[in-house]
């Protein structure tokens, strides 16, 4: 199995809030946590796990949920082609193809990264001079934790 567990209820509670009424893609499924939340009100969920026993855990977990459709395999391989997303919760996927990434979204689309430490300069860090400072993007960093913080970017054309 590989590492990497379930995000934290404060950012469950984040994704349930921007997921609202929008179609969402979550890279990452691990055991299906993250997927459940955005489930609660999001209008779909595609969500994309490589590691089989983790899916076949997520599967059990999701069952019975409609609106959830979990793919097994690499997320760019399964995700290309599908989408656009109102809503990405890019959580897996490393090294990340942000431009993939970006692609799926539509415009006043939203990607999520969390798993940040607060306070790191942007200059340096491959995630955060991205999002930060991608010109088709509008982002914020936010605390989620007082020791953990998460990228919030918007997709404006
Ligand atoms: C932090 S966990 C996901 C947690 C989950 N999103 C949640 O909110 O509970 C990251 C997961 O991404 C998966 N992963 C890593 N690279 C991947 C890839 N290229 N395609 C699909 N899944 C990947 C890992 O196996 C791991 O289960």
């Amino acid at each position: 199995m590989t590492a990497g567990g379930s995000s934290l209820p404060e950012v469950q509670a984040l994704l349930r809030v921007l997921a609202a009424g929008r179609d969402v893609a979550e890279l990452g499924t691990a055991f299906g946590e993250g997927a459940a939340a955005l489930a609660e009100t999001a209008r779909s969920v595609v969500t994309v796990e490589r590691d089989p026993e983790r899916a076949a855990l997520a599967r059990e977990r999701l069952a019975g949920l409609a609106n959830v459709e979990l793919l097994e395999g690499d997320c760019y391989e399964q995700l290309r082609g599908r989408g656009p997303f109102g809503l990405v919760f890019a959580d897996g996927g490393r090294p990340f193809d942000w431009e993939a990434i970006v692609a799926l979204l539509e415009p006043g689309g939203i990607v999520v990264k969390d798993d940040l430490a607060p306070g790191r300069p942007v200059e340096g860090d491959s995630v955060r001079e991205f999002l930060l400072r991608h010109p088709r993007l509008a982002a914020a960093e936010i605390l989620t934790t007082p020791a953990t913080a998460a990228i919030v970017a918007v997709r404006l054309r």
